[in-house]
């Protein structure tokens, strides 16, 4: 079983998602730690209410890059963290934890990457991009984390339509029911052990 830090900074309805795939027996985890970066998340209000360690911590506390990465790392030690799952994290994760946790990241994306991804990309500039676009799909990407942003191997993609009468809101909200299934999925492809990685390719074993 997995013992999973999840990261947040907004509402977190995909940590919501995790939280009941768990409880259905669906995702073989245990929520050990989440994290956000914004004290009035309401991700860490959903972990609490369920009685799961959450923590506050942005980079700003601290007198240096170094400091805040050395204490996030511990509290994933002290924590029991094996696996991060990054649920509408927008900050930049250390390049220490990243190494620690090589292929043992993820990260959900509301589009098809490479398109609409990087710096900059993340929540209605996602949407508004693609519909700018004129793109006839999109859809929601669980990604392994590397050092740049939205840029390691795709672990699962799914499509959903463009209509031509959407707004970044009813884009956002078909892409949102999809990241919803595809998260969980993804990690308990991890906790079952089903993953094998070689370079960039991402393979899903039977
Ligand atoms: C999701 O669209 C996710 O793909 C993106 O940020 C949003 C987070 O939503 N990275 P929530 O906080 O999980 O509700």
């Amino acid at each position: 079983m997995l013992s999973l830090g999840v990261f947040v900074s907004g509402r977190g309805s995909n940590l919501q998602a995790l939280i009941e795939a768990i409880a259905a027996g669906r995702l073989d985890a245990r929520l050990a730690l989440v994290v956000s970066n914004m004290a009035e998340a309401g991700g860490l209000a959903l972990a609490r209410a369920q009685g799961v360690p959450a923590c506050a911590l942005a980079a700003g506390q601290f007198a240096s890059e170094e400091e805040y990465s050395q204490q996030l790392s511990t509290l994933l030690r002290e924590h029991g963290v094996d696996f991060i799952v990054l649920a509408g994290y927008l900050h930049k994760v250390p390049a220490a934890v990243i190494r620690v946790f090589h292929n043992r990241i993820l990260n959900i994306h509301p589009a098809l990457l490479p398109a609409f991804g990087g710096k900059g990309m993340y929540g209605h500039h996602v949407h508004e991009a693609v519909l700018a676009y004129g793109c006839k799909v999109s859809g929601a990407t669980v990604h392994l984390v590397d050092e740049e942003y939205d840029h390691g191997a795709p672990v699962l993609q799914r499509c959903v339509p463009v209509h031509e009468d959407d707004t970044a809101v009813s884009l956002a909200a078909r892409v949102l029911e999809v990241e919803h299934a595809l998260l969980p999925q993804a990690v308990q492809l991890f906790a079952a052990g089903r993953i094998r990685i070689t370079g960039r390719q991402v393979t899903i074993l039977e």
